[in-house]
């Protein structure tokens, strides 16, 4: 895939991917049919962003608080996750993509961390575009882990307890379930809903944000190359006068 001359490209671009649902609902079907839409989404953005020169991807795939959801729904969620991994390993690889998985993974279950782990240890060497999908992840719960990690580590070594306290945001950032994948330039959220719903509550901090109209399952490449040219368009301050 060739990449297209632009300005201004955010180097990351996160998704929260809402809306199938009612995607499915106006056109009297079941919720999973959206959900099953909303993969050609994911096909759809990723192929844009190799072709824009957006070098990280971030998908909000299922958060912590989707697990009340009905329990068929997760079922099928998860079934669509491993399918969708399997099936599209090759071609990300191809292209060059570089594939993740962020959150608690100890709450999935074993086909599904296995294909994830076939899909990273393929993928690892890869450097076109950085893919994450943020599966059974929240932003609270990632505070949450990396401040117990950082009281462990106090524990364990109290020698260094100091060094550890003096530490400051990026010290911090080190021990969040995104340490070495740089913050989200943009997120946007489809489907209308304004709000951020507890995902990457730290690391959006200075993140532009984007609320779009469109179901997940129509947001394709055009939509995703105006969210660029959206961007493209801001004047990002990070709290100083200019
Ligand atoms: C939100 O719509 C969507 C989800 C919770 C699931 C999104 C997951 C996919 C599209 C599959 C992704 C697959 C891979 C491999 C990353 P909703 O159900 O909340 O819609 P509603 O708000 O209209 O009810």
């Amino acid at each position: 895939m060739a990449t297209e001359e632009r300005t201004n490209v955010p180097v990351h671009v996160s998704m929260i991917m809402d809306g199938n649902g009612r995607w499915a609902k106006e056109r009297g079907k079941e919720r999973v049919y959206g959900h099953f839409e909303g993969v050609g989404s994911v096909r759809a953005c990723v192929e844009a962003a190799v072709e824009t020169g957006v070098r990280y991807l971030s998908l909000y795939a299922f958060s912590e608080e989707n697990w009340n959801r009905p329990e068929a729904e997760v079922k099928t969620l998860m079934g669509l996750m491993v399918k969708a991994m399997a099936d599209e390993m090759d071609e990300l690889d191809r292209n060059g993509v570089r594939f993740m998985v962020i959150g608690n993974r100890e709450r999935l279950d074993k086909d599904l961390n296995d294909v994830v782990d076939a899909c990273m240890a393929r993928t690892a060497g890869n450097r076109t575009l950085t893919l994450i999908i943020f599966l059974s992840y929240s932003g609270k719960w990632d505070i949450l882990q990396a401040a117990k990690k950082m009281a462990v580590k106090m524990l364990e070594n109290p020698e260094k307890a100091d060094e550890i306290l003096d530490m400051g945001v990026e010290g911090f950032d080190r021990y969040l379930a995104t340490a070495g994948i740089p913050d989200p330039d943009l997120i946007v959220r489809t489907s209308g809903e304004c709000r951020l719903s507890n995902y990457l509550l730290w690391q959006g901090a200075y993140s532009e944000l984007l609320f779009v109209d469109t179901l997940w399952p129509d947001f394709r490449k055009d939509e995703f190359r105006k969210a660029l040219e959206y961007y493209a368009k801001r004047d990002r301050r990070y709290g100083k006068v200019k």
